[in-house]
């Protein structure tokens, strides 16, 4: 028995944070999968305003469902489900893509689905054809979250196991906190795999966090460090040289915990998503390290590793097909464990 999909159009929709999207899904197929970022909005204040937030996405939404119908030819009365995602994220973010989705889903008659944010990353390496073995060891890395998960295939259904995390900062959250203090803008994930390319990375000594063996992780001492660094080197300081040893600082400590998580667990597949799976050091570090131990190594293609509705549709989409449907009592959470 293989995971099922929905076999017709679905329409998805993300709201979670700082981007507004809408992605049009069949079966495993995404048909389109259009991000309105926030970026420019939220960069003059180095971090996210969740008022803001939430503000930009009423404007964005409906523009970018039209969009995401008009680029993959479709009209909303082809459309068979809806998901949304509606849990983990700002309320008030969430809540502006729930709202319309519900409205869709009220006058067109269509079956509506909520799904967690990280199912959502769960599900994005679907997007790529090639099968995807069960169980398997996925690392989710964003901005909010350091979880490595154990996934397995039972009854016709995915289960989670939560086999280690994060016990202070995402991977994320360290990449941006460091980028802010070296001055590279928000979000600094991006900037610092950049800087890092012409850079030293045995320059700095930064810490690993946790001694392992162990399958958690601590990024918190890696903004002090660098905090320290910054008022020690002063205008001296050599911002490749900086990103270089914080990037391999962050990937080294990635890669050794979650192929012990793959040993651990005996796993033989390693799936790697979220919005720091975008970083092309990790990626580069994660396919050696696993084709080293015979391990399958899955990442999804940059656009469906950064928040996107697309990775939404297609867990959604699962969901949909097995039977799962959600009423107007539909509601957002900010924090959320995956659905078991
Ligand atoms: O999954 P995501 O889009 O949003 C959350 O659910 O949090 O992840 C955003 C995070 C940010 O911290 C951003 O700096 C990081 O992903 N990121 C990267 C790269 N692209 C995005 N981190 C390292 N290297 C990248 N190329
Ligand atoms: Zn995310």
């Amino acid at each position: 028995m293989s995971l099922a999909f929905l076999d017709s159009p679905i329409l998805a929709i993300e709201t979670s944070c700082d981007e507004t999207s809408a992605a049009l899904i069949h079966g495993r197929q995404v048909l389109s999968n259009i991000i309105s970022s926030q970026v420019k909005l939220h960069e003059k204040w180095g971090g996210i305003v969740p008022e803001a937030a939430a503000r930009a996405h009423v404007e964005a939404i409906l523009p970018v469902i039209e969009e995401a119908l008009e680029s993959a030819g479709a009209d909303l009365k082809e459309i068979e489900g809806i998901a949304v995602s509606n849990r983990p994220g700002l309320v008030g973010a969430l809540s502006v893509g729930v709202s319309a989705a519900k409205a869709l889903s009220f006058c067109q008659r269509i079956p509506l689905v909520g799904v967690h944010h990280l199912e959502g990353h769960l599900f994005s390496v679907f997007g790529s054809e090639g099968e995807v073995p069960f169980p398997h060891v996925a690392l989710i890395v964003s901005g909010g979250h350091t979880e490595l998960v154990l996934v397995s295939f039972e009854d016709g259904g995915l289960h989670y196991e939560l086999v280690g995390q994060t016990r202070d900062d995402a991977a994320g959250e360290a990449f941006d906190k460091a980028a802010r203090l070296l001055g590279l803008g928000y979000p600094g994930g991006y900037a610092v795999q950049e800087a890092a390319r012409r850079g030293d990375s045995k320059r700095y000594a930064l810490p690993r966090g946790l001694q392992g063996p162990t399958t958690d992780f601590s990024f918190s001492g890696l903004k002090t460090a660098i905090l320290r660094l910054v008022q020690a080197e002063g205008e001296s300081i050599n911002v490749a040289d900086a990103c270089a040893s914080l990037q391999e600082a962050i990937v080294s400590v990635l890669v050794e915990r979650a192929m012990f998580a793959v040993e651990k667990t005996g796993c033989q597949a390693l799936s790697l998503v979220g919005g720091v799976a975008a970083n092309e050091a990790l990626r580069l570090r994660f396919g050696k390290e696993c084709e080293k131990g015979g391990i399958q190594f899955m990442s999804p293609p940059l656009l469906l590793c950064t928040d996107n509705a697309a990775m939404i549709g297609l867990a959604g989409s699962h969901r949909l097909a097995a039977g799962e449907r959600a009423d107007w009592s539909l509601d957002c959470y900010a924090n959320a464990a995956l659905p078991s």
